[in-house]
């Protein structure tokens, strides 16, 4: 069983993040979307309602299941039995602080190893972070994210009465 981790803050959930689901389901015999409980980093959408989303934009993959974690991610993929870790690159920006993440688990736990993957390049320029101030400010992010998320997005602006 080739079981692969997807980590990440998922806040929220982009079609470039279901790109790469697409791509590397096809791979992996099961991956499991880990969702970070990360306390000192302040998230628009709750730990539930990312994992939501996630379970909802990925509803057509069979093989994909979500979690949420908290502390060490090498920790987590030891109790998993994993055996890779998925992360996707972008452009040039991305690759300083996922090559030291990349080093740093493969410290931590060496058997392991981390599988980067571009998204579609018309994903490029997608950010969780981008989404969410362009969605915020009554931008239009149709393509961008699943149908679900979009609603998420224009359900939070009318709570922070933008
Ligand atoms: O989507 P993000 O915010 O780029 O994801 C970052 C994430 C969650 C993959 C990273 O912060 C992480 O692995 N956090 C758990 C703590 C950890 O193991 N850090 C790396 C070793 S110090």
């Amino acid at each position: 069983m080739r079981l692969a981790v997807y980590p990440g803050s998922f806040d929220p959930v982009t079609n470039g993040h279901i790109d790469i689901l697409e791509k590397t389901s096809k791979i992996f015999d099961k991956i499991i979307v880990a969702v970070v409980h990360n306390v000192s980093k302040k998230a628009l959408f709750t730990l539930d309602e990312r994992v939501a989303l996630i379970r909802e934009s990925s509803k057509h993959l069979v093989n994909i299941e979500v979690e949420c974690f908290s502390g060490l991610l090498a920790n987590y993929l030891s109790e998993k039995n994993a055996c890779a870790i998925i992360r996707g690159l972008r452009t040039v920006a991305d690759f300083e602080y996922e090559m030291h993440m990349a080093m740093i688990n493969k410290k931590l736990m060496p058997g392991l190893d981390t599988i980067f993957v571009m998204s579609d390049s018309k994903y490029i320029f997608v950010s969780s972070s981008i989404i969410k101030e362009a969605a915020l400010l009554g931008g239009d992010i149709n393509g961008l994210v699943p149908e679900v998320v979009k609603k998420g997005l224009e359900e939070k602006r009318r709570q922070l009465n933008l």
